[in-house]
């Protein structure tokens, strides 16, 4: 796969829609399209489960789901980041969160319930599990990620392809939307680590917070 010239890197950079501008570029929308499918895919299952689990248990297990393809400006922010070249191989060996989707609990056990659903499927493949809920990260974040592969079938083949997975409560996603605040604004921050002192604090705040309204609900159930 041939790679880009700076010239039309850095035009692609600053374009939202690169393939318009760069025919020679049909494969890079070929790839966006297949992490699209493979998104979709990846969110009916769990749609799929939502419902069914909704009919038998009489709740939903998750509040909400959303579904990003990364920017074509971060995907090559991050190849620069690893040091490898702009190429179709690249992005399909050394990016895994180019689809991603993001699921919303209520419950922490529901996220585990959810997952070991999904993984348990006999056209995924768990590549990678992080989990952060068990081993959060220093600054407080807790998410369960997986990157996943999943059969897309096209006109006359099958291909696999990578999607990243992040289920969360709805507590953590609300910390986690503050704590990506705080990375862009860091530098303007006079006192940031104080910043995170406290964010750190809500994060044991929140956990403990998601124990208590498990306990609550097992006691309701
Ligand atoms: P990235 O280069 O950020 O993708 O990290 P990684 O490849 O080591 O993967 P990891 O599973 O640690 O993180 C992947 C994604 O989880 C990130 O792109 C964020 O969406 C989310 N994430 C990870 N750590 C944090 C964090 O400290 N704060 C917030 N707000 N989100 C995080
Ligand atoms: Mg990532």
């Amino acid at each position: 796969m041939s790679q880009v010239s700076d010239v039309s890197m850095q035009l692609l950079l600053n374009s939202d829609n690169p393939v318009d501008m760069f025919p020679h570029m049909q494969s890079f929308q070929e790839m966006m399209m297949y992490y699209e499918c493979a998104m979709m895919e990846v969110e009916t299952k769990l749609k799929v489960l939502n419902s069914e689990f909704a009919l038998v248990h009489k709740r939903n297990p998750f509040e909400s789901i959303k579904s990003r393809l990364k920017k074509p400006n971060s995907i090559m922010a991050k190849l620069r980041k690893k040091e490898l070249d702009f190429t179709i191989e690249n992005l399909e060996s050394g990016l895994t969160d180019i689809a991603g989707v993001r699921v919303i609990c209520s419950f922490l056990e529901d996220i585990y319930a959810l997952s070991d659903m999904l993984s348990a499927q006999d056209d995924i493949t768990v590549l990678e599990v992080k989990d952060y809920i068990r081993t959060p990260k220093r600054n407080g974040y807790r998410s369960l990620h997986l990157i996943v592969e999943v059969p897309i079938f096209l006109t006359n083949r099958k291909k696999y392809m990578k999607v990243e997975v992040q289920f969360r409560t709805i507590a953590m996603d609300f910390w986690a939307s503050l704590d990506h605040k705080l990375k862009y604004k860091k530098d303007n921050l006079k006192h940031p680590e104080i910043v995170a002192q406290e964010l750190k604090k809500c994060a044991d705040t929140i956990t403990a917070m998601d124990y208590k309204m498990q306990e609550i609900r097992q006691l309701l159930e």
